[in-house]
Order: structure tokens, then C-alpha cells, then sequence
């Protein structure tokens, strides 16, 4: 059965102006699924959604929409309509690193707001109709450092938590309604975000490319995935140590990968 015949016509993915969420994007047009397509640059999506809707005869909706907020699903729906959504990707996201008490607070709430209250939203909306039409599949993006608490990445490794337990969670209270949820946690991959958030892919850098294979394969068969071995291990490592332990080595890690941000104490 292809992804088109197991879910429906529709794809509703965030964040595909770039990075994880445009190879979304490439991989679902491949299989001949008419996407909607989310996120504030619309000159990246215009141009996405010409190339897409040419090379694969699809249709593709554009909705430049700033999932930070308040009143983003009123947009939204103006842009979706009447199209029943089969797949939704909860993947737009944005991280920052440093010290929590340097950080602006603005900034950091925006974070829980498109990282956290976005999904959530969206995911409230769109599944009820799913679960009337007895299929569907929701993703969403978790992280490496959801498996930790991470120090100097606070608040962003406390959303990726969020969204690999919200995940989880919906996979078991919605697969009697045979709809497949999974909670997808990528490593150091390379796209904007390290830019954006004043990071590093770390030691093994994965690409967007194997991490929605990563996604596509595991969907339907288990609630998680970790992409790529490293990541793999480096999310089971945590099992074989206490909690203060875990947030110790956490932050000596992520304080050797930004010490230019970070006050000596
Ligand atoms: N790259 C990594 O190493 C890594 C690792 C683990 C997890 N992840 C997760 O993967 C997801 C995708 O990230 P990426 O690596 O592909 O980064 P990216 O290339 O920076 O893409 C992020 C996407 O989110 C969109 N976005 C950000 N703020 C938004 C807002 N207010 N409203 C609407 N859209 C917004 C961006 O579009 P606009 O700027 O055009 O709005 C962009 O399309 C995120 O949830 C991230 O936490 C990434």
C-alpha cells in the first residue's frame, strides 16, 4: 500500500522553508501527495511549491503562516479549507544556547510557542477529523536531547521533550483509531537551524535526506525513532547512569561545545 492509499491525498508539514521539513516535503510529492505547505518565508515556499506541484503534477498550498502566534489556526484554516489532511508533520522548530538567565525571555517563549503550543494546537485540530475517517499519521519532531536535560539548551531541550512525549503518548490513546504517531529525534543534522540557534552539528552530522528516511521507515511500525547509530547510542547512554550524573555529563558537554557563551563559574 503507498503512503497516498494508507493515509489519504493531503499532507499539512510546518517548517518547509527548509532544512528537515522541505525534505519532507520532496519525499511526500514523490508519492504523489498534495501538500500544504507551512512557514514564514513565502518566497521559499512559492518556490518550493512551483517546483514540487511541476515535477510531480501534485497540488500544494501555500500558507505563510507564523506559527508563533496567538491566532496562527484561524490563518491556517483559511489556507487549508475543506482538504481533508491524512498526514500532519509537526516539524518547525528553532532552538538557542547560552545561559538561561542571559537569554531573552521573549525569545524563549516564542520557542515553547512554535516548538510546544503549535503542535499542540495543530494536532488537537486536525486528528479529530482522522479519527473519523479511521486513518492518518501525525509526526513529530523530538530530539537527541530529548533523552536529557541539557544544560545551556534549556528551554530547547525541554520542547523537544515535550513533543517526544506528546508524541509517544498519541501513539498509544490513537492507534485504535488506526492512526500511526511518531515522535522522531534527530541528532546534529545539517540545515539552518545550527545557524539560527548558535550551534553545532556535533561529531557526526546526519542530513536532512536520512533523517526523513529515518521517519518514512519507521512510521507506522514503532511510537520513536532515533536517527543514525551515533545518535542511537548516545540516546541510550543515559540508561546506565544516575539522573545527576546524566545532567552533569550533559552539561559539560554542551558547555565544551559553546564555552564562548558561557560564564566560568
Ligand atoms: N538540525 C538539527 O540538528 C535538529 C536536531 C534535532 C531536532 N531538530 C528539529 O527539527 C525540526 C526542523 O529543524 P531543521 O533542522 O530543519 O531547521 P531549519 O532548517 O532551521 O528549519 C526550521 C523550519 O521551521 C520554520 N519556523 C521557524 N519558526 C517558525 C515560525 N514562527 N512560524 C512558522 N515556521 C517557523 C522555519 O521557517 P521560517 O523561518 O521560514 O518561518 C523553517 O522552515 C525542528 O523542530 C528542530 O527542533 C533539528
Amino acid at each position: 500500500m503507498t503512503m497516498k492509499e494508507k493515509y489519504g491525498d493531503w499532507a499539512l508539514i510546518t517548517g518547509t522553508s527548509s532544512g528537515i521539513g522541505e525534505e519532507f516535503a520532496r519525499r511526500l510529492a514523490k508519492e504523489k501527495i498534495n501538500l500544504i505547505l507551512v512557514a514564514r518565508r513565502k518566497e521559499r515556499l512559492e518556490k518550493l511549491s512551483a517546483e514540487l506541484s511541476k515535477a510531480y503534477s501534485i497540488e500544494t498550498v501555500v500558507a505563510p503562516v507564523d506559527l508563533s502566534q496567538d491566532d496562527f489556526l484561524t490563518e491556517l484554516k483559511g489556507k487549508v479549507g475543506n482538504r481533508e489532511i491524512g498526514i500532519l508533520i509537526n516539524n518547525a522548530g528553532f532552538g538557542s544556547n547560552g545561559e538561561f538567565i542571559n537569554a531573552d525571555a521573549d525569545h524563549e517563549t516564542k520557542m515553547v510557542k512554535v516548538n510546544c503550543v503549535a503542535p499542540t494546537v495543530l494536532t488537537h485540530h486536525f486528528v479529530p477529523k482522522m479519527v473519523e475517517r479511521k486513518r492518518g499519521a501525525v509526526i513529530f519532531l523530538g530530539s537527541i536531547v530529548a533523552f536529557q536535560p541539557t544544560p545551556f539548551m534549556a528551554t530547547y531541550s525541554a520542547t523537544k521533550v515535550f513533543n517526544a512525549y506528546l508524541g509517544e503518548s498519541l501513539w498509544y490513546e490513537l492507534r485504535k483509531y488506526n492512526i500511526d504517531v511518531l515522535s522522531l529525534n534527530p541528532g546534529g543534522t545539517e540545515t539552518e537551524f545550527h545557524r539560527i540557534a548558535n550551534s553545532a552539528t556535533g561529531p557526526v552530522p546526519r542530513t536532512a535526506e536520512q533523517v526523513v528516511a529515518t521517519a518514512l521507515n519507521a512510521l507506522g511500525k514503532k511510537p520513536s525513532v532515533v536517527d543514525g547509530f551515533y545518535n542511537k547510542a548516545l540516546s541510550v547512554s543515559s540508561k546506565f547512569s544516575t539522573r545527576k550524573l546524566t545532567v552533569i555529563i550533559s552539561g559539560w558537554i554542551t558547555s565544551a561545545l559553546y564555552s564562548k557563551k558561557i560564564a566560568k563559574s
